[in-house]
């Protein structure tokens, strides 16, 4: 049966805007961006990341970014951490949840974040701790469940693995990637039952990139089995830097158009989304990805 209810998780101001090609996007663009998806009725927003700016320079103002947005009451404002120095930038920077990643694959893992799984793992522990002591929430994202740019096939017995550590280790939720894009609605089924052995539904997520355009029969799919919490990201922007090819996240535009279709709830005002996307993809120079965005234009704002 599909959930009553679905929470959104934005990506589009983290996993949207952190393969950007081409100069650095200005702070107030990234600051108002957030903005105006809470403004919207998001009531989470992954907004920004402490990694290494060598390593993705488009989030190198993730202080500023953070110190600047416009704090509302009741939305979580959220940050990637890679490790115990990204935590302490995000907690100097008043973060009250934190994502860590790691991911089914390991040559994934490698070219991601420069170590294995298991090491990855071994990081995140002092992280994992330091946040929960601190009252800072931890996700975690296992990418490649659907696949590997570099590896290939993924079995769902790795992500079930990997997302069972996680958990384990105190994440509160785990959010599946589908990193290229390459997944189909038997393959993110079957993936699922796997995982959902080894962790319960309710702190499962669906991350899934648009790269073949089969995201929303993905999310229809998964949705189906019970996952009720949905990551997107605003036009459907984005790509990952360790993941050539790579299209966009699902666009938030298209996942609300399809709940609204199906009489899910998510409190979500969607025009005033679509109006955000056509802004922030003129802003950036490049094509609105979502369809239901183009369908609908814009009202103004
Ligand atoms: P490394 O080079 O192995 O680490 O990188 P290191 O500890 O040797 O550090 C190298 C330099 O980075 C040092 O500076 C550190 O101080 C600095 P230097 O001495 O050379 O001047 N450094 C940092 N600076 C700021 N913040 C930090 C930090 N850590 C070290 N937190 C590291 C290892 C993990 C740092 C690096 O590989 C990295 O930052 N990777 C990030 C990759 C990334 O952000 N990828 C995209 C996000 S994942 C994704 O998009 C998938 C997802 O959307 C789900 C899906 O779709 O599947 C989540
Ligand atoms: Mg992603």
């Amino acid at each position: 049966a599909f959930p009553q209810q679905v929470r959104i998780v934005e990506v589009g101001p983290r996993d949207g805007l952190q393969n950007e090609p081409g100069p650095i996007i200005p702070t107030d663009i990234k600051i108002e961006l957030i903005n105006r998806l809470a403004a919207a009725g998001i009531r989470h927003i992954e907004a920004a990341s402490f990694v290494s700016p060598k390593w993705v320079p488009q989030m190198g103002d993730a202080a500023a970014v953070m110190a600047g947005i416009d704090r509302q009451p009741g939305i979580t404002y959220s940050a990637l951490t890679p490790n115990v120095k990204g935590l302490e930038g995000a907690m100097a920077a008043g973060v009250t949840e934190v994502a860590v990643f790691s991911a089914a694959s390991e040559a994934f893992t490698q070219k991601n974040i420069n170590c294995s799984i298991a090491e990855s793992l071994k990081r995140f522990q002092p992280l994992i701790e330091q946040a929960r002591a601190a009252d800072i929430r931890v996700r975690g994202y296992v990418s490649t469940v659907l696949g590997c740019p570099y590896q290939g096939d993924i079995t769902p017995a790795q992500v079930a693995v990997v997302s069972r550590e996680l958990i384990d280790m105190g994440c509160y939720e785990i959010s599946l990637g589908d990193t290229i894009g390459t997944g189909t609605p038997l393959k993110a089924k079957r993936m699922l039952e796997a995982v959902a052995k080894e962790v319960s539904l309710d702190r499962l997520a669906a991350h899934f990139h648009d790269t073949y355009g089969q995201a929303v029969a993905n999310l229809y799919a998964v949705m189906e089995e019970g996952i009720a919490v949905i990551d997107s990201s605003t036009a459907g922007l984005g790509g990952c830097p360790y993941a050539k090819g790579a299209a966009g996240n699902v666009a938030t535009e298209d996942v609300l158009y399809l709940l609204q279709g199906l009489e899910i709830d998510t409190g979500i005002d969607l025009q005033a989304v679509v109006d955000t996307g056509h802004w922030i993809t003129r802003e950036l120079g490049r094509a609105n990805g979502s369809k239901v965005a183009q369908a609908l234009g814009t009202c103004g704002r």
